[in-house]
């Protein structure tokens, strides 16, 4: 397992992803969702949800936070944090489940409502045996 994740940096995931699913866009579904992720270089990133008239096509804010830590340069990923518009927090899907593998297979993953209910869990809980790139030689 990673390092335990600092108090304050909790506070500012929590609040970053809660804050961010006001930029969803999310017309069909009307499912505000907003994450943000702390990156091993210490470095913090958030995402919304970004949906498409081409159903298929929907970013979860999970994967767009992840990509946009990417293209800055960080190649790992210590925490998620993902906040729904919900009264019972919820998982991430089984997609960003695999995108979280790749660059956070140890990494925390923290859910969070518009209650107090929370999971916090690992993504090695939520995606056990994992196909990844040590299956790729990597
Ligand atoms: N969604 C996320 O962004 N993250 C989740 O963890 C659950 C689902 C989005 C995808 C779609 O835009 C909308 O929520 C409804 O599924």
């Amino acid at each position: 397992m990673s390092a335990p994740i600092s108090d304050p940096n909790l506070r500012i995931l929590e609040k970053n992803a809660t804050q961010i699913a006001s930029k969803a866009y999310a017309p069909y579904s009307k499912f505000r969702v907003g994450a943000s992720i702390l990156c091993k270089s210490g470095r913090i990133y958030s995402g919304c949800n970004v949906e498409n008239a081409s159903y298929g096509l929907c970013n979860c804010a999970e994967r767009t936070a992840i990509f946009s830590a990417i293209a800055a340069g960080e190649t790992g990923i210590d925490a998620v944090v993902v906040y729904t518009p919900t009264q019972a927090a919820t998982s991430p899907c089984g997609a960003c489940r695999q995108v979280i593998n790749e660059f956070g297979p140890d990494a925390l993953v923290i859910s969070i409502c518009d209650s107090t209910d929370r999971i916090e869990t690992h993504l090695s809980e939520l995606l056990p045996r994992a196909f990844g790139p040590k299956d790729l030689g990597h």
